[in-house]
């Protein structure tokens, strides 16, 4: 059981983001990379409480919609000061949750499930920006899985398709 308001810490991670626009990265992003990790989480495993935080601050730090290199670093310096303060958390999910957050632009896979379904939820929203996700560039068999099974799919409905997704 997780102590964690999510709803609470999203609402004040966002008022403190450092993009005034609210496009691909915004708040509809950050609940569909929380909505797509659960569903994912069903099958590969990872830690409910890793995902759910990932969601919120992988892309809170960023300072534009562009490419941004360095904004997943910049997220996990930011969990950093926010430990102890807006969340808690134990030290190896910490360790999970800032290795996702620092490398989820950079990393292909892991090799561990909860960093892992971390990066294929965020591939899986990759149709709000027009890009078909991969299955090949996926990092859990089960994220490979859904996007095999979501060809034809137009990109427009994705979000749509994922959430009544039930496997
Ligand atoms: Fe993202």
């Amino acid at each position: 059981m997780s102590m964690i308001d999510f709803a609470a810490l999203q609402a004040i991670v966002f008022s403190q983001k450092m993009t005034s626009d609210n496009t691909v990265h915004g708040i509809d992003h950050w609940n569909q990379v929380e909505s797509n990790a659960l569903l994912l989480s069903r099958h590969t495993g990872a830690d409910e409480t890793v995902i759910r935080l990932f969601a919120i601050f992988h892309d809170s730090r960023r300072y534009d919609d562009g490419y941004d290199p360095e904004h997943g670093p910049r997220a996990a310096e930011f969990i950093t000061q926010c430990r102890g303060n807006l969340f808690v958390l134990d030290d190896a999910r910490f360790d999970l949750l800032y290795h996702a957050c620092y490398y989820h632009t950079k990393e292909h896979a892991s090799g561990d499930k909860t960093i892992d379904t971390c990066y294929d939820a965020d591939r899986l929203d990759l149709g709000r920006v027009g890009i078909q996700p991969n299955p090949e560039k996926m990092a859990t068999l089960y994220g490979q899985k859904i996007v095999k099974k979501s060809k034809g799919v137009p990109l427009s409905e994705m979000r749509e398709w994922l959430n009544k997704l039930t496997l």
